[in-house]
Parts: C-alpha cells; structure tokens; sequence
C-alpha cells in the first residue's frame, strides 16, 4: 500500500495488525464493527478506484442491505447494474434510491426469484447485455419453517445454492464474453460451524432447523465457488465467496430479532458489510486470484475447526447433489473452448 497524505502510517497499521491477531480469535470483535474499523486502517484506498463505465454488473436481492449498498457502490463507479429483484416494486423502489444517491443512469431491473429455476430461466433466456462483467449473488434467506419451491427443493437451498449456480451457468456465455469476469458468492461466518454434507438437503428426515439450514448452505457457496473456480478459470472468469461479518440489515432483524437485540449496537452499516464485495468486484488484485474465501479484503481460512473438515467423499456427494438438481452442472466439465475476449 502506498503512503498518501492522511493515509494511516506504517506504525498504526503493524499496531492495527498485530491487534487483529489477538482480537479476531474471539469473533465478536471482528465480526463487529470495531473489527471493521481495525481492519480498515490496512486496506489501500486506491483498490476501489475504478472506472466501471462499460462494465456489466448484475446483484441478486440488490433492494436492501448488503446487496443495495452493492449496487450503489458499482453505480457509482460508472457500471451498468442490473438489480435482480423477486419482488418488481422493490427493485423498482431501489432503483429509484440508486439514481438519486449516484446519479447514474444505468440502473436497471429485472425481477428474478433466485429460489425459482423457471424465473432464472426465463430471466437469463431474456437478458440482452453482450456480456457480464461481475455477477454477484448476494439475496438469501433463512426461513423459520421448511418450505419446498415449485421445483421441489427445500428453500433455502434453492436460494442460496442451486439458484445462483443455475444463474451463473445459464450466463455463462457472457461470463466469457467478457474476458475478465469475476463471480462473487455473499457466503456467512455462519458457515464456520459447518461440515459440508449433502445427506438430507431438503430436511426431510430431520425436524428443519433453519439457522442450521442456513449455514450449510453457506459452507456449500463456498464450496461451489471453489469448485467453479477450478471449472470455470479456462473461460477467464474468477469466483470468489466471502463473508461480510454481522451487519444492521433487515434480514438480520426479521431472521434473528434476539441476535440483533443483543448486538444492534456494535453492528456494521451495509456499506461496511459490503465492503469486500465491492472490493472483490472492483479491484485489480482480485482478478489475480479465484476459489478463495474473503473478509474484509483478506483470504481467509475456510475452517476454524478440524470437525468441519469435508472428506473427498463428502465433496463427491455434494457435487453429485449440484450435478442432480440443477443439469447444467454436469455438462460444464466438457464445456467449449473460450469465447473471444470483448476488446477493452
Ligand atoms: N447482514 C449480515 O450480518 C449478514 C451476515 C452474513 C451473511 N449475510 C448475507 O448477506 C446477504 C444479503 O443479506 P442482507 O443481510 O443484506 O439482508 P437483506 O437486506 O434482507 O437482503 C436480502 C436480499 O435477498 C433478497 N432475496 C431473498 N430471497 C430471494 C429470492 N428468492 N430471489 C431474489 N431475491 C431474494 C431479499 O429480497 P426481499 O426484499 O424481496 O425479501 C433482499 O433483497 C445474504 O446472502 C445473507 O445471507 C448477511
């Protein structure tokens, strides 16, 4: 990182770094907003100096929270964003806020429910653009209840999983026609509790839990951008997760009302939450990289704890799973060869 004039000295960021060290073990005061705020004295500014003007950006659940401030950081920088919305109104809603706030007149809306494949279908069959620069899936959900979509799926594994792989395959033609595209999973440290299993996906043996829900598929995002990483790196496009730590947004009010009672007071804004979402869509440092797994613009270890551990069998299942529900998965290992880069 380069000194600029009222950038934090060398001295305060090895301080700010060494304090992580001994802080970001108890979670909480990294996860929170001081853990932002610590972590923040040793990002560099000028990652997130672009020009997107050109670009094609596409967030999924982008009305709210950590999706929207998204949206308005990429609107900012000059991109084209499309906001992917299940709810028309919503989107529209936000689009209008989008405008206002970055002046941009290249917002867009699509309504799409991520947990409904004929929705993707038709939304990815209608879509115009040439080519998709960053594809974020950012909506999710953490139900109360287990419920099953029309494709028979249990909802929050077709929201937070089989949802965005139909989408990114489904748009991978102009993944690749962008040449440099990036993909970009908004995961939880939820997912740090987790073994990845593909026994039961749908709860049917089991009495549901949803936070339990929740967090596999969270562990699955960030198994699945792995493993996309790896099929996807011949087409030049990077797949990142990440998680945002615990940011104020209404899906933490209304999934988790005693979480957000107890921390209301230390969590992060939505653009803080957002952060590296952003930075991983904007930055040329994460073009450099695909498969891992960020928080606040560092990779990070995708286990705490050797319980959660997968074998090489428990990745065989989960792709077998990938591979059964959503079709397109099976064909992407004897995929084409790569489209023509778009001149830039
Ligand atoms: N906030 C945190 O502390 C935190 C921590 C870890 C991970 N995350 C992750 O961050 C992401 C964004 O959540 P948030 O906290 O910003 O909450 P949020 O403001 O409630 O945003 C969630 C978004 O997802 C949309 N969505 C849900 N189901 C959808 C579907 N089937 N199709 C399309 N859109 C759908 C919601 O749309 P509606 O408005 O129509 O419901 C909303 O726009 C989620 O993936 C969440 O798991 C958040």
């Amino acid at each position: 990182m380069k000194d600029q004039p009222g950038s934090p000295g060398p001295l305060l960021r090895s301080a700010a770094a060494a304090l992580s060290r001994i802080l970001d073990p108890t979670i909480v005061l990294s996860f929170d907003r001081s853990g932002f705020r610590r972590h923040a004295i040793n990002f560099d500014p000028a990652d997130l100096d672009a020009d997107l003007k050109g670009r094609t950006c596409l967030v999924t659940g982008a009305n709210s929270g950590i999706g929207f401030a998204t949206a308005e950081g990429l609107a900012a920088r000059g991109a084209s964003v499309w906001l992917l919305c299940r709810s028309r109104e919503r989107g529209a809603q936000a689009a209008l806020a989008l405008r206002e706030a970055t002046g941009s007149r290249s917002i867009h809306v699509a309504t799409v429910d991520v947990a409904d494949f004929g929705s993707i279908r038709r939304f990815a069959a209608g879509f115009r653009a040439g080519a998709v620069d960053v594809l974020v899936h950012n909506a999710g959900v953490l139900p109360d209840e287990r419920v099953l979509t029309a494709d028979g799926n249990e909802l929050t594994l077709a929201t937070n999983l089989l949802g965005p792989l139909l989408l990114t395959l489904l748009l991978l033609p102009k993944l690749r026609a962008s040449g440099a595209a990036r993909v970009i999973f908004v995961s939880s440290g939820g997912m740090y509790t987790q073994r990845l299993s593909a026994a039961d996906p749908d709860w049917k043996s089991r009495r549901f839990d949803g936070v339990a829900a929740y967090a596999q598929t969270k562990r699955m995002q960030v198994t699945l951008a792995e493993l996309l990483a790896e099929a996807l790196a011949p087409f030049q496009v990077v797949v990142h997760s990440m998680h945002p730590g615990w940011a104020d947004t209404p899906a933490v009010r209304s999934s988790l009302p005693r979480f957000h009672a107890a921390t209301r007071h230390i969590l992060r804004s939505p653009a803080q939450g957002a952060d590296t979402v952003l930075w991983l869509a904007v930055s040329a440092v994460a073009r450099h990289s695909s498969g891992r797994f960020w928080f606040d613009r560092k990779a990070r270890p995708t286990h705490l704890l050797s319980r959660t551990r997968e074998t090489p069998a428990d990745r065989q299942r989960f792709r077998a799973l990938c591979a059964e529900r959503v079709p397109e998965f099976r064909s992407l290992a004897a995929a084409a060869p790569p489209a023509p880069s778009r001149p830039r």
